[in-house]
């Protein structure tokens, strides 16, 4: 787009920052402006469409002209737009919201603390395992384990748990040796020659408990892990993974924190990630989907055992001295209970167990695709991870940057996909996405391979 000098590309150029971007790159390229929002659609300011197959960033579960939220927000901004929950305050929405999540949470789950985004989710979980620990006299069990690859966000201590390289350099991490990673279960790239989904999830868990040993259980108070990987590369793991992990802490006194922040709310076709990977989870982190992203909300819940914990302390110190000024916001929370009210009455659940398979099926049928090395996903989210070499699973130069050029390719075709590590390309649509919108969403993809294909054909 031509940058004249009042556009809307020259002024965010002039004063705007974005996260995850090449600021230099950003002033020669500008932004891809988007201005409106229809069902799974998106616009951009020249009145083009696009499939958003992201959801946003992995989010907006009901699209982007869902009327009701804008209501629900509308009406509890006129009765209330702003009233806070520190020191015994409360207001209905919070409350409702409270007792909604834990109603629809697994069976372990009890109470629950709200926050604004994943990333505080994630560092107020760290905060209260340390607090919960240092109250139950065991001030050394502080040490947190994480997989490589997992995205937990990006504040101070979450980006010490996220597993992927870009979230330490060049900021000063790591500033605390608290936290330990662990192999990510994808047999695809971390399988050795011949071994089996068991031979596989039998070593994990081998190698979680030796490092949990090697530390000193009494050191280690808890293991982060989304059922899915998302921003990682979207790794699924096998069925046998997480009860096997879920072993080994046990057997430690360890914390399963499973982070729901993409998979919560049926983006896997169960409520929870945790239900269709098999995890029983002492906390869990919700945030995107709770909301379908139309305000921020995100919280943390967690079992009777732990809540009883935080409790003593609490009143042995006098004050759980950790909360944020916009926690259990009204407006966001109201937004929040119509957004699970709507999961409800048009039973999105039923809705993504029926396209699914179908989607699943368009996936699968990528992995035939002269340059995916692996096609790999669960419910509605998926991932293509391309190769230079199928049998061998060799990658191409880091350098020609092989994902975003397929993204920017299906953005050309009129679908939204995001690259993800490593040369993946992440799939994450709307959750009300219909079966010929999924087909439309592949047909692009499908192009943009074959684009590239030729392109990297000529360049070789
Ligand atoms: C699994 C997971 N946890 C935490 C976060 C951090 O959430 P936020 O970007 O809202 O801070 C993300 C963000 O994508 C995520 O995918």
């Amino acid at each position: 787009m031509p940058q004249t000098p009042n556009s809307l590309h020259a002024r965010d150029i002039e004063y705007t920052i974005h996260p995850y971007t090449n600021l230099r790159a950003h002033e020669e390229q500008g932004p891809l402006v988007i201005t409106r929002g229809d069902g799974v659609y998106v616009f951009d300011d020249e009145g083009k469409s696009y499939i958003e197959g992201m959801a946003g960033l992995w989010c907006t579960s009901l699209g982007f002209s869902e009327k009701r939220l804008a209501e629900a927000a509308r009406k509890q901004m006129e009765v209330l737009p702003y009233s806070q929950i520190f020191s015994h305050r409360s207001h209905e929405p919070v409350i409702e919201l409270a007792e909604r999540v834990v109603s629809m949470a697994p069976a372990s789950i009890a109470k629950a603390f709200f926050v604004n985004s994943g990333s505080e989710a994630i560092d107020t979980a760290i905060k209260l395992i340390w607090y919960y620990q240092n109250g139950r006299g065991k001030p050394n069990k502080k040490r947190i384990i994480g997989r490589r690859r997992a995205y937990h966000g990006i504040t101070i201590a979450a980006g010490h748990l996220t597993g992927l390289p870009y979230a330490r350099t060049g900021f000063d991490l790591p500033m605390s040796d608290r936290f330990f990673h662990v192999t990510p279960p994808s047999l695809y790239s971390e399988g050795n020659p011949g071994e089996t989904e068991e031979q596989f999830t039998d070593r994990l868990a081998t190698e979680l408990d030796t490092l949990i040993i090697t530390l000193g259980p009494d050191t280690v108070a808890a293991f982060f892990a989304e059922p899915v990987m998302g921003a990682g590369g979207v790794i699924v793991p096998p069925l046998s993974y997480f009860p096997k992990i879920q072993a080994v802490l046990r057997k430690h006194d360890v914390l399963m924190v499973s982070d729901e922040v993409i998979c919560g709310f049926g983006r896997t076709g169960n409520w929870w990630g945790a239900e269709t990977m098999g995890i029983e989870p002492d906390l869990m982190t919700i945030a995107k989907q709770l909301s379908s992203a139309y305000l921020p909300i995100a919280g943390v819940l967690m079992s009777q055992s732990f809540y009883e914990g935080l409790a003593d302390q609490s009143a042995a110190i006098g004050n759980l001295g950790t909360g944020y000024t916009y926690s259990g916001h009204p407006v966001a929370a109201a937004v929040a209970l119509e957004t699970l009210r709507i999961y409800d009455e048009d039973e999105i659940l039923n809705h993504v167990r029926e396209v699914s398979p179908h989607f699943k099926r368009r996936l699968d049928a990528l992995g035939g695709h002269p340059l995916v090395g692996e096609a790999r996903g669960v419910g509605l989210i998926g991932a293509v991870e391309i190769v230079k070499d199928k049998a061998s699973k060799t990658h191409f130069d880091p350098a020609i940057k092989i994902n975003a050029q397929v993204a920017a390719q299906a953005q050309a075709h009129g679908v939204i996909l995001r690259p993800v590590p490593i040369d993946s390309v992440g799939i994450c649509p709307p959750l009300i996405i219909t079966r010929s919108e999924i087909d439309m969403m592949f047909d692009g993809l499908e192009k943009a391979l074959d684009g590239v294909a030729t392109s990297t054909l000529i360049a070789a």
